[in-house]
């Protein structure tokens, strides 16, 4: 678990995220599209699949029994965990059932809001970042609804469902379209930001 260790050491520590999310919401069954090797989300949520096409990961998931050890002792739940891994890129269907997961996380890692939504329950949740201006893109969906930020104070990540009017507004106006965001590639200048952002799917 080495890779993993470094690498969490790299980007901070997400335990307290996840583990916030899973004492807030229904969540038990997680799509994480662009995860590189980020499996924190297992020792929270008891179905966990991850999606990542670049060649460290693919070398990182193939130390199966290594990643199932670590899940068994660290997970935060008293049933089975289930843990699934594929190499594919996320804009491609890969062999998921659709409309079936709870979660669906879109960190650092492309438009994933865009590409797998419809692995998302209806009523599901999509946990976002705007660095890659993802969280951008699932505000214009009018089937995502946000229901709250989740900024880290002294550390730890607080969630906030209060005063979500404040967010998404344009320094200087100008059309903010999807294929706008598809080019621009990162955050867009809001007066207000939050570290995170949760929007429910809801058609
Ligand atoms: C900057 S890393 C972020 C990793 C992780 N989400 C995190 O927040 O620590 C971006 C990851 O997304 C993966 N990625 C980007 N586009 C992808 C695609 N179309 N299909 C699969 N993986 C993709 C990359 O391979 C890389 O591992």
């Amino acid at each position: 678990m080495k890779k993993y260790e470094e690498y969490m050491k790299k980007v901070g520590d997400r335990r307290d995220l996840y583990n916030l999310l899973s004492i807030n919401f229904p969540i038990k069954k997680v799509l994480y599209p662009g995860s590189y090797v980020d499996i924190t989300p297992s020792i929270y949520f008891s179905y966990t699949v991850y999606v990542d096409n670049d060649k460290k990961a693919k070398k990182f998931f193939k130390k199966e029994n290594i990643i199932k050890e670590f899940i068994s002792e660290n997970k935060e739940y008293p049933e089975n965990y289930y843990i699934k891994y594929y190499p594919n890129d996320y804009r491609s269907k890969f062999d998921e059932e659709k409309n079936s997961f709870d979660l669906l996380i879109s960190l650092y890692a492309g438009f994933i809001s865009k590409y797998c939504k419809n692995y998302l329950k209806d009523g599901g949740f999509l946990l976002v970042n705007d660095s890659h201006g993802d969280a951008s893109m699932a505000k214009l969906d009018r089937n995502f609804r946000l229901i709250a930020v989740i900024d880290y104070k002294n550390s730890k990540p607080v969630i906030s469902q209060k005063n979500l009017d404040q967010y998404f507004i344009l320094k200087k106006q100008f059309a903010v379209t999807p294929s706008f965001l598809e080019e621009y590639k990162k955050g867009i200048d809001f007066t207000k930001k939050a570290d995170f952002y949760l929007f429910k799917l809801e058609y």
